[in-house]
């Protein structure tokens, strides 16, 4: 990889055999498009959606009613169909779509459980699967809810899903029962796919015995399919639980695809806000399904023999649009790993990785700070040989952490995409195109194509290059949430309202003078935990619906592993002794509620928080008592001066 010293920071062109090679070859080929995009947005998509299949053409590009866009309103096209049949009508149908390895390994990493699937065989477990729901039935608009470890049967069950047309909302798998109650409760879903448990670091995750517990705590359960997978016992509902096999057994191969108007709700995905209620985002089906089948394949500039390996987990927007409907849309191979990525140690990503033969690798940068720990002395033990691209999502990238991974990882050959979006966004936003875009480590560079991302004050005006301010889009595009589910309003003022005429992304940027986008972080209350996000008003909930606790305040301090980590500020109620030992228990509190991710990395127990004299915790004034010790920001609007000079006292 060439690196021009020249400027600061460094910049680093994409290599040259892979610029020649790429679907975007050069910096002028991706600015000349882009401005087309931008343009004329309903052209360029117009082209960009006739490379999808439809059952019936669309009447019109894009609807805009702001902030309601339609897009190819009129057409009629599935999801499930593009990923599978219209593969398989292409010649595919032979081709491995999902190499899946389990966690369970030897101790020289040898895994015990492989599986790969052709685009033939996927189809046929899918269509299966979506007669079973037919038969338990589920119908077309049904919420369908799934817990399931990383098995090839998430994939198959989304699949299905969106085969009859009933949305899917998947939980990931490290969230506990009363993240999963609120869900299943506010997406009104009647209908639960799980397993008997996932492995995680050697050791079985109950998922079945959480599923039970949240349905005690909802009372609209009817049906709870299990799949049988880590053989661990679980309790069982004769009324209310099947066996996934029992579902399938007898079931036919043949499902025929539902024609789905282009608007119709594919999923919903919960994610945290400022608010404590998890909002349901909600993504439609012929914009989502363009969106991630052309930004895969440009941002990956996927080729035919492709494999490639996304590390996230499906339960987040990451694996939905890149393990599953972005990769399969474009004929590729997805790698698919259950488990932790130290497990049975640090060696297994590089073992995956050579075993496969895995071209192009997409993972947080929480990962690669874990590996960079652990020493290049492992990765170097492995033939990396087949990587050609690298990518990295979730959170700002330090520049120390790109070079290793540039070096140890790529070998010095791999362009590395940094790529910016959001669970509302549905796919990548801001990103280098590997052929095309010279990278700047810790930026993730220029806008995707039909993005108009611009960097503004609160009036909406753009800023100076170099200064920071609010990240904006400014122009609808395919890919985008339709809305939160149940909650027009709630759609309207979190991203709509703030900046006029623009969606508001929560992030602060800087643009520089190339154009290049820097992400400085979130300017609401949520935080950032080894990429996955949470909001300070859910984990303060869970908190306080702990007896002794009187009232919570969380804050997300730098944490040179994990990004963020999370700090409680708890008080008491009156007449509790405060003990190491009731932080510990809090700290489980929040596990066992909400789960592991969500548990505080430090709890301090205060005897009062700060607050505005509207009432409203000053999370910014202990952000900086966790962060540097000690608060000396203005505090003018503080309602108690009395709190800060004790939250300063006991912090010392
Ligand atoms: O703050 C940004 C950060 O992750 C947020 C979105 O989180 P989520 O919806 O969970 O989706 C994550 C995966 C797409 C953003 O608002 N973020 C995401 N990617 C980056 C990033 N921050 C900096 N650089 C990135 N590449």
């Amino acid at each position: 990889m060439s690196v021009s010293s020249a400027t600061q920071p460094m910049i680093y062109n994409p290599p040259k055999d892979f610029a020649k090679q790429a679907h975007v070859p050069s910096l002028e080929a991706y600015e000349t498009e882009w401005r087309r995009s931008i343009n004329d947005p309903e052209g360029y998509w117009g082209e960009v959606a006739a490379e999808s299949h439809f059952f019936k053409k669309w009447d019109r590009v894009l609807e805009w009613n702001p902030p309601m866009a339609k897009w190819f309103a009129g057409g009629q096209t599935n999801v499930c169909y593009n990923c599978l049949d219209f593969q398989i009508e292409k010649g595919l149908g032979d081709h491995p779509a999902i190499i899946w390895e389990g966690e369970p390994a030897a101790a020289d990493g040898t895994p015990k459980q492989q599986v790969t699937l052709s685009y033939r065989q996927l189809h046929a477990r899918v269509c299966r699967f979506a007669n079973a729901l037919k038969k338990l039935g589920i119908k077309k608009n049904d919420r369908v809810t799934i817990y399931l470890p990383m098995v090839p049967e998430l994939t198959i069950a989304m699949l299905a899903c969106a085969r009859i047309g009933a949305p899917h909302s998947v939980i990931f798998g490290g969230f506990s029962a009363q993240a999963i109650a609120d869900r299943l409760t506010d997406a009104d879903s009647h209908h639960i796919i799980t397993s008997d448990g996932g492995w995680r670091r050697g050791s079985v995750v109950p998922l079945k015995s959480n599923v039970d517990e949240a349905c005690k705590l909802v009372d609209k359960v009817s049906k709870v399919i299990v799949l049988k997978h880590c053989n661990n016992d679980v309790h069982w509902d004769a009324g209310r639980d099947i066996w996934w096999s029992d579902a399938i057994d007898g079931m036919s191969e043949d499902c025929a695809a539902e024609k789905l108007d282009a608007e119709h709700m594919l999923f919903l995905l919960y994610t945290s806000g400022s608010t404590g209620k998890p909002k349901g985002i909600l993504h439609t089906t012929a914009g989502y399904m363009v969106y991630t089948r052309h930004s895969a394949k440009q941002v990956f500039d996927y080729k035919p023999d492709d494999v490639y390996w996304c590390t996230a987990d499906i339960g987040w927007i990451t694996g939905h649009s890149y393990i599953v409907y972005g990769p399969l849309q474009n004929g590729v191979t997805s790698v698919m790993y259950e488990g932790a990525p130290n497990f049975p140690d640090w060696e297994r990503f590089w073992q995956i990785c050579e075993r496969y033969g895995v071209t192009k690798f997409y993972t947080a940068p929480t990962a690669i700070r874990a590996f960079m720990k652990q020493g290049a002395e492992l990765p170097k033990k492995h033939d990396l040989s087949s990587l050609k691209l690298l990518g990295t999502v979730g959170e700002p990238i330090n520049p120390a952490a790109w070079a290793w991974y540039n070096e140890h990882i790529g070998g010095n050959r791999c362009p590395i995409i940094d790529t910016w979006w959001q669970t509302e966004t549905g796919g990548v936003m801001i990103t280098p195109l590997p052929g095309a875009t010279p990278t700047k480590p810790g930026s993730a560079t220029r806008p995707f194509f039909g993005i108009d991302a611009a960097v503004v004050d609160h009036s909406g005006t753009p800023v100076e290059p170099n200064e920071s301010g609010l990240l904006v889009i400014r122009k609808p595009w395919p890919g985008m949430l339709r809305g939160v589910y149940g909650d027009e309003a709630r759609y309207r003022k979190q991203y709509w309202s703030e900046i006029e005429g623009c969606y508001f992304t929560g992030d602060s940027a800087r643009c520089d003078e190339d154009g290049y986008f820097w992400i400085i972080g979130r300017v609401d209350d949520v935080i950032k935990v080894s990429g996955h996000r949470l909001g300070t008003a859910e984990i303060e909930s869970a908190l306080v619906s702990h007896p002794k606790v009187a009232e919570a305040a969380v804050i997300g301090f730098p944490d040179e592993m994990t990004g963020e980590a999370i700090a409680a500020f708890v008080t008491v109620k009156s007449g509790v002794n405060v003990s190491e030992d009731l932080k510990q228990e809090l700290r489980q509190h929040v596990s066992r509620t909400l789960g592991a991710i969500a548990k505080p990395k430090d709890v301090r127990f205060t005897d009062g928080l700060p607050k505005t004299r509207s009432g409203k915790i000053m999370r910014r004034l202990l952000r900086e008592l966790a962060t540097t010790g000690s608060v000396k920001g203005d505090i003018t609007t503080l309602e108690d001066l009395t709190t800060i000079a004790k939250l300063n006292g006991e912090a010392s």
